[in-house]
């Protein structure tokens, strides 16, 4: 058995390759399979904290794109010039904080987990609650052709939140990337262009 089971080939990689965390190779994988970010184009990351996911989009959009993170907690580590960081609660967002991106986003993002009590319940609720507000959010701020990936904890209500999302996308797919711990009951519901 390893010595520590959390230092495992995907968290070696990220730190050779200079990622802050291994998470990025879930995004790397939905990127390869589905195109979510493009170059040049305006990205919102929910839950951005450490940061590796900015780092990963922040070079998908290149210099003409923009990456808005947006996280509960302090983003400790710089970041390119095409990043911004703002520092909120996505559960009770001032209206206001996103106005100057009224234009819209290409890309919606949400890594965000919330910090776990234990009890597998109240975990998959408050999980749930942080998927409605992102999608929430897409409705005002994405762009009709734009992609959402939210990460989502398959327990009680994921399936009518699927059903929900199915209602407001085209196309929805499923994704739980390679990297994604084998204990873990996440998975990436990934939407794509807006229904009319
Ligand atoms: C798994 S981490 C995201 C990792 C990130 N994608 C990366 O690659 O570095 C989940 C993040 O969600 C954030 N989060 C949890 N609840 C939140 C909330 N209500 N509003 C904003 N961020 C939240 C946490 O602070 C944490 O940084």
């Amino acid at each position: 058995m390893k010595s520590n089971q959390w230092d495992d080939y995907y968290a070696q990689k990220a730190r050779k390759e200079g990622y802050l965390a291994r998470s990025v190779y879930k995004l790397e994988e939905i990127q390869k399979k589905c195109s979510v970010v493009k170059r040049g184009g305006k990205v919102l990351d929910l839950g951005c904290c450490p940061g590796a996911w900015l780092q990963f989009t922040s070079k998908v959009v290149g210099k003409t794109g923009l990456v808005v993170g947006v996280d509960i907690a302090p983003l400790k580590h710089s970041m390119p010039k095409n990043v911004r960081f703002i520092q909120a609660d996505v559960l009770s967002m001032d209206e206001g904080v996103l106005d100057e991106f009224a234009n819209g986003f290409d890309t919606i993002l949400s890594d965000m987990a919330p910090q776990t009590s234990g009890n597998k319940f109240v975990d998959t609720q408050r999980s749930l609650r942080l998927c409605e507000a992102a999608l929430n959010l897409s409705a005002r701020y994405l762009k009709p052709k734009g992609a959402f990936v939210c990460k989502v904890f398959q327990g009680d209500g994921f399936e009518e939140f699927l059903e929900i999302s199915k209602k407001r996308f085209e196309k929805i797919k499923l994704l739980r990337p390679k990297c994604t711990r084998k204990a873990s009951k996440e998975i990436y519901v990934i939407g794509l262009k807006i229904v009319d």
